[in-house]
């Protein structure tokens, strides 16, 4: 295990400055894109894995509104309080304020865990729930965690909207806590999907919501994104192009009067709560191979950790049995110049989370600010090969990102 400051690389020029390599386009994509392998799996239909034959499942367009029903199913109100962690997406907060909860703020170290010092403090003040991220795949410490909850009488909730297929100590993260939370097309190419799994017993309420449809446009918008990501990542200069063409379109159909219900965004509003998953989406996660997905996410992890080694520093490099990272999260100085030097090169970084809740900013630990300003996170999931990934491994190397 590694802390982030032990592989720093010595000092050398600011990153971004160096051209783009001459040479065939590559493109690496930050999300995994559709292709047709999925239709010719639709004849070798197999056991779809945890969570998704868990009997208490309710699915819902995206996490948020699992996350927002599950609290207004459990009655919290003002009175209930929430520990949440100060480093977290911001969606997931706005989603237990909606629902009339309390909220109170731990903190997360620099290694992505709680500090279960300040957590055992602060449970003592009569919080009702426990609510942990699992961040980009990594399990949180699920043996001291639970044993809290049940020494305080706190719900826990899992929030695996990063770890899909994730699991430690030979069990699935989401099996852990009272309830739990996925989002689905951050590791699948669903078009949209979150799903709150009651490892308690099926929550009263659930069954009665008042479902809405999400329209077509938004289905249909999402999947032509998917298949062109897939395109884009095999053939950078078509896919490029498809890119740019499927962008007038959207922005031409725009002004029609359809519904539409985004994904990926930042933010959380009540007049979507009760938007249901698509019957794409149900129907596509029959077919997916589950476990090439985790094995191709592993393989790439351990190849990019493997040529940066010592020259990069790398937020985490364990990689436990059982777990699925989402992406490699790496530390830079710069954020915003880094990430803009590795899309001149088609490399598709992504900011990690820049800001939070801007509430909970007051609640917000040293550790947590740091982990804003410097994760950088590199796409490693199952649409890419090795090839893309030593060629991620060669720019970074080359603009010496520190
Ligand atoms: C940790 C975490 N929880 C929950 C969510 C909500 O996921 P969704 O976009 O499906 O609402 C997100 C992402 O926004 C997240 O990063």
């Amino acid at each position: 295990m590694m802390q982030a400051s032990q592989t720093q690389a010595p000092p050398r020029p600011a990153p971004g400055r160096g051209p783009a390599p001459r040479g065939r386009r590559v493109c690496v994509p930050a999300w995994q894109g559709l292709g047709f392998e999925v239709l010719a799996r639709q004849l070798s239909r197999k056991e779809t894995p945890f969570p998704f034959g868990v009997p208490d499942g309710t699915y819902f367009y995206r996490a948020r509104h699992g996350i927002y029903h599950l609290f207004r199913a459990l009655g919290f109100g003002p009175r209930d309080t929430i520990l949440a962690p100060d480093y977290h997406s911001g969606n997931e907060v706005g989603a237990m304020r909606a629902s009339g909860a309390q909220l109170r703020f731990y903190r997360i170290n620099r290694r992505l865990e709680p500090d279960l010092e300040q957590l055992d403090k602060l449970s003592r003040s009569g919080a009702r729930a426990l609510f942990v991220i699992h961040y980009l795949g990594w399990p949180q410490p699920m043996r001291e965690l639970v044993a809290l909850c049940r020494e305080r009488g706190m719900l826990l909730i899992e929030d695996c909207a990063l770890a899909l297929l994730s699991g430690t100590e030979g069990r699935p993260l989401g099996a852990f806590g009272d309830f739990a939370i996925f989002c689905l097309y951050k590791t699948l190419p669903v078009p949209n999907g979150g799903l709150l799994l009651q490892n308690a017993g099926p929550l009263r309420g659930l069954d009665r919501l008042e479902w809405e449809g999400c329209g077509m446009a938004s289905v249909g918008g999402q999947t032509a994104e998917l298949v062109v990501r897939r395109i884009r990542g095999r053939w950078a200069t078509v896919g490029g192009a498809l890119s740019a063409a499927k962008g007038g379109v959207g922005r031409a159909l725009r002004v029609l009067p359809a519904k539409r219900v985004t994904v990926g965004d930042i933010g959380f509003s009540l007049a979507d709560v009760n938007t249901r998953i698509s019957g794409l989406s149900r129907h596509l996660l029959k077919h997916f191979d589950y476990e090439g997905i985790r094995a191709r996410r592993r393989a790439n992890f351990l190849r990019l950790r493997d040529r940066l080694q010592g020259s990069v520093t790398m937020l985490r490099d364990d990689l436990e049995p059982g777990v699925c990272p989402l992406f490699f999260p790496i530390l830079v100085n710069d954020k915003e110049t880094a990430a803009a030097a590795l899309w001149a090169r088609g490399i598709e970084a992504v900011q990690f989370w820049n800001h939070g809740d801007p509430e909970a900013a007051p609640q917000e630990g040293p550790d947590a600010r740091y982990l804003r300003d410097h994760v950088l996170e590199i796409p490693i999931h199952q649409d890419i090969g090795f090839n893309q990934v030593d060629y991620a491994a060669r720019q970074i190397l080359d603009l010496n990102l520190q």
